[in-house]
Order: structure tokens, then sequence, then C-alpha cells
């Protein structure tokens, strides 16, 4: 495409370095959408005939009909997808195929590309992330009364229901959802007439271009619109953090159907087996899915360490932007789709992951709970209770096992009434304020949630 300036040919090292169509064919659907829009700004510009503008636009929907069946011979010699699908073109078409590229450079041709690629994808992963939800909250609905303990430094604390630990994952996920939601904004901007860099002497309707393509804005500045990629990083960045609560969850799987902790029984068809030890049922939807949080960190360190030196404008070194985005998108997409199928076939076992809550070292805190609600300060029912405790490990006497007499030697405030608080219903019903796990409150977020995304 640059031949007039060249007497010898591009060395074959440096095509096969500098090529990209292996891996950006896959943009070809929004560069063909992009050309026909620029086709059309052509004509209306009067640069190209009618005539010249329906042959433009037939030939290239046959080309992505051959590309999408199969048929379409890609030639790395032309680069990218950009050259592949113009240098067909002109191939079928003729001189009207090489009226194309007026007014246009491929910096702001794969801007353009880019940009209305990671619109698509992140409405189909706002997609996939609700049906996670979805999953997740159904999950919710087949154990409405199942009860685990609930941690924090990985010791246990208080029991909660099953349903508002997976719930926590379900504000996550929205979260996640909302924030991709956001970026769309910032993506949503159109670069093409922007040229090389500095725009051109032929001057197009870009409102009308961006109209045909569905773009709210259009690009106010034409150096940043080619050298802009921080719609990308933050792309990666939205999709790290996915990777990170999916990270999460998949801990806790692993945890909870280890033998230690027991809690959770996943499916045979979410499970391997292991070649050696015929007893083995592992978990590696959760451990692929958290070793792939890698690769997402990756990506995103990659596309910031891509821009960080860069000279304005348009570098070569911009097309390392693909590999990361599309790794990033596909890894998110896969496991978001698998980890919903293993959560529609994940049960828990109810009686263990009980027996687990009855430690009753678990209900310390709501035995403070009972003195301050007795008048005694917090701290110093922490200071009653921890006593309490000592003694209770000290004489190997659970705290519903010492008599009431014993309790008085801690606090003139113990009543009969104590041994009330230990058992796991009531201190979970007695859990009422906002956003606790009282079963009354989990159920309404789960009926909360179950509208929420049936709506949508
Ligand atoms: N394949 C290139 C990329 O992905 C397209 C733009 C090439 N522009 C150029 N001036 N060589 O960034």
């Amino acid at each position: 495409m640059w031949k007039g300036r060249f007497q010898k040919e591009t060395s074959s090292l440096l095509t096969q370095y500098g090529e990209s169509i292996s891996f950006d064919w896959r943009l070809y659907k929004y560069d063909i959408a992009g050309s026909i829009a620029h086709a059309t700004a052509l004509e209306r510009a009067g640069i190209i005939t009618q005539e010249e503008c329906k042959k433009i636009t037939e030939g290239l929907r046959d080309i992505g009909t051959d590309i999408e069946q199969g048929s379409f011979e890609f030639d790395m010699n032309l680069e990218d997808i950009h050259m592949n699908i113009e240098s067909a073109l002109t191939d079928r078409i003729g001189d009207a195929g090489a009226k194309l590229h007026t007014a246009r450079s491929r910096n702001d041709q794969v801007a353009l590309d880019v940009r209305l690629y990671c619109k698509d994808s992140l409405n189909d992963i706002q997609e996939n992330l609700r049906d996670m939800q979805r999953a997740l909250v159904q999950c919710c609905k087949r154990f409405p009364d199942s009860v685990i303990p609930g941690y924090t430094h990985l010791q246990r604390g208080q029991p909660v229901l099953f349903s508002h630990h997976l719930l926590a994952y379900v504000e996550m996920f929205e979260r996640d959802a909302l924030r991709l939601k956001d970026s769309i904004q910032r993506i949503d901007v159109m670069p093409l007439g922007s040229g090389a860099l500095a725009g051109s002497t032929i001057a197009l309707d870009r409102e009308f271009i961006a109209e045909q393509l569905g773009f709210t804005e259009i690009s106010q500045n034409s150096m940043d619109a080619v050298s802009d990629r921080d719609f990308v990083a933050e792309v990666l960045f939205c999709l790290a953090l996915t990777g990170t609560h999916l990270s999460r969850l998949s801990e806790d799987v692993i945890l909870w159907a280890s033998a230690e902790f027991g809690f959770i029984s996943l499916s045979d068809e979410h499970t391997t087996g292991s070649s050696l030890m015929p007893q083995k049922k592992n978990p590696d939807i959760a451990e692929l899915t958290r070793g792939k949080t890698g690769r997402l960190y990756g990506n995103l360190m990659s596309i910031l360490t891509l821009i960080k030196g860069l000279p304005m404008t348009y570098n070569r070194d911009l097309q390392e932007d693909k590999e990361p985005l599309f790794d990033s998108i596909d890894t998110i997409q896969n496991a978001l789709v698998i980890f919903s199928e293993m959560i529609d076939g994940m049960s828990i076992n109810e009686g263990q992951a009980l027996e687990a809550c009855s430690d009753p070292m678990l209900f310390a805190t709501d035995i403070a709970d009972y003195l301050v609600k007795k008048g005694v300060p917090f701290r110093e029912a922490h200071n009653i209770v921890g006593q309490l405790t000592a003694h209770a490990i000290e004489s190997r006497t659970p705290f519903p096992k010492i008599e009431i007499q014993q309790y008085k030697e801690f606090s003139e405030n113990f009543e009969e009434s104590v041994f009330d608080l230990f058992d796991v219903k009531s201190a979970l019903t007695a859990r009422t304020a906002a956003g606790a796990p009282s079963p009354k409150n989990v159920s309404k977020q789960v009926s909360k949630w179950e509208n929420k995304l049936s709506g949508e």
C-alpha cells in the first residue's frame, strides 16, 4: 500500500514480525461497518458517486459474508485486517475500492474498530455478569435456610446465612456491571475523521458518520483520538477487578469443597478426578479461574506500560494493545459462563455447615451484646466475655454448659435468659439492621435481586 516511495520489498522477517492479521481479523465486522459509514460520508461530500458508494458497500458486505463463512483468504503480507479488507475490495470492484481510503488513515480506522469492538463486548459481558448473578440468586433460593460460619482472618467469627454470603458476590458483580456501563461512556466517542493525526483537508460530516455507527459523541482532538488507549486500560482494569471477585469466590468454593470444611458439594460435571488418587474430586473450575486472574492483571500491566512512554501521536507500539484486550475479554467471558454453570450444580451440605456453626464460641459477641442491652458499656462487656471465654477454654465447658451461678461471677447482669442466645436461628433472627443477615432481611434481598435481574 506504500510501494510508491520504496524501491525494495519489505524483509520477510519484518512482515512476520509486524503482522497483526493473525489476531486483529476479529475486528472485521467493525472494520466493514466503519468503512460503509465512511463511504456513505464520502458520497455525501461528493468525493465518490452514488454508484461507487453502492459498489463499495456491496463489496464490503460480500467480504463480510466470506469472512464469516471462513472462505476469505487472509494474507499476512497485507499486515492487518484493514489492509486485507481494502485490498480484497479493490480486487473485487476495481477503482471504486481504491477511493475508499480517502480522508482516512489506519490510525483513525483502528481506533474506531477497537472502540466498536469494546462497546459490543462490554455489553455482552454485562449480560454474562447478570447470568452469574442469576445463578447465585437461584442458589440462594435452593438453600434459603442454610447457615454457615462467617469468617474474619479465616477464623470462625459469627454464623451467617449461606445466602448472605452468596449475595455479597451478587453485590460485587453488580458494581462490576455498573463499572462497565460507565466506561462505555468514554468508549462511545467516534474518532474517524482524525486521519493520521491532523484530520484531512477533505472534511466529512463526522456527526453523520457517528450517527450511522451508533456513537453518541465525536472526538474533539485529532491527535488525542488516534493515540488514546485510555479506554483499553480502563476496560482491562474493570475486567481485572471482575477477575479479582471471581478469584475470591473461587477461593471460597475451594475451601468449602475441601474435606476440612465440607460445606458444599460440586457436581460431577464441574469437577475432575485424579489419575492417581481414586478418591479425589477436584474443584478445577475454581482453581483455573483463580489462576487466570494472573493473566488479567498481566494484561492490565501490559497496556499501562505500553502507553506510558509514547510520544504523541500514533506509534506502532499501539498495535500491541489488541492481544491483551482480546485475551481479557475472552478470559472473563469464559470464566463467567462456566462459573454460572458450576454454581447451578452446587449444593450445600446443610448438616456439616450447621455443625460448624454450633461452635458456641460463635456466640461470644452476642453475649457481649446481651450485657450491653442490660446497660453494661460495650468495652466492659467485651472484657467480661473475654474472661468468660478464657474460663470456658480452661475448664473445657462450652458456654451453654456453664452454670448460671458461674455466669453471675463474671457479671451480676447475667440471667437465665442468657441461654436463649445459644441457638443459631435465633442469633440470626436478632440481626435485623439493614444489611445484616436476619432471615427476613436476606429473603427480602433475594427477592429484590430476583426482580431486578428478571427485569433486565
Ligand atoms: N495494525 C495497526 C494497529 O493495530 C493499524 C494501524 C497502523 N498504522 C500505521 N501507521 N502503521 O495499530
